[in-house]
């Protein structure tokens, strides 16, 4: 897809918070690394809880593959009533109304099923489905939220990638808790 999304306006953002060195989550999937330390960047910017709550708002679907789905339910489940479609080869129970359940080619999923029905469809990980997502040429923005903090090891967001891929900076947001947004738009050079 381009910049613009495709034909039918809808835009796929890869968005997913990252540790300095390239990892989004560590081997034992514990979460305390996302933790603020408390420590301020005074030229970075706050967003209020309104502004975030219309952020959130403003997004039509998520997707996520399996492994997100099941760390996202032990967590307690951050995705509200937003349609949200699992990629997965497996039966599962069905355990939210909102959650639907897809397995198949992930061009399918997105021309022919998401596309017609979401305009702002936010793909929010894991590495192993984000990469297929890159790899099909599947996502127009990558919304990369860098966490002040290097891990060392655990799960490479881009590790698998075998194909070199220019993406073009469109943003960076600086946060007052030393969290860096970097937004990139799909290279049509
Ligand atoms: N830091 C962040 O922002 C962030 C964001 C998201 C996730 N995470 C973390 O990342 C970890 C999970 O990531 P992950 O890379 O291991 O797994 P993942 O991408 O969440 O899920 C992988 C699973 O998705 C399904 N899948 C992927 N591609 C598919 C395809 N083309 N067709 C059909 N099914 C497909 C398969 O499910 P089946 O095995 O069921 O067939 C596969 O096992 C968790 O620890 C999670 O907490 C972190």
């Amino acid at each position: 897809m381009s910049s613009e999304g495709n034909a039918t306006g809808s835009r796929v953002t890869l968005h997913v918070v990252s540790s300095l060195d390239g990892f989004i989550a560590r081997k034992d999937n514990s979460v305390s690394w996302l933790d603020v330390n408390g420590k301020v960047y005074e030229a970075g910017v706050s967003i209020s809880q309104e502004e975030a709550a219309a952020f959130v708002k403003a997004i039509d679907c998520y997707v996520l593959g399996s492994r997100t789905y099941q760390h996202a339910l032990e967590l307690g489940w951050p995705y509200g009533e937003t349609p949200t479609v699992v990629v997965t080869g497996r039966e599962w129970p069905p355990a939210r109304e909102s959650v639907e359940f897809y397995s198949g080619d992930l061009e399918t999923l997105v021309h022919m099923k998401l596309a017609p029905r979401f305009r702002n469809i936010w793909l929010v990980g894991g590495a192993m489905l984000s990469q297929r997502f890159l790899e099909l040429g599947l996502v127009d923005e990558i919304r990369l939220t860098i966490a002040p903090v290097l891990l060392g090891d655990g799960l490479r967001l881009f590790g698998g990638l075998l194909k070199e891929a220019r993406w073009d900076l469109k943003n960076v947001v600086a946060y007052k808790n030393g969290f860096v947004e970097l937004s990139y738009a799909a290279s049509t050079a």
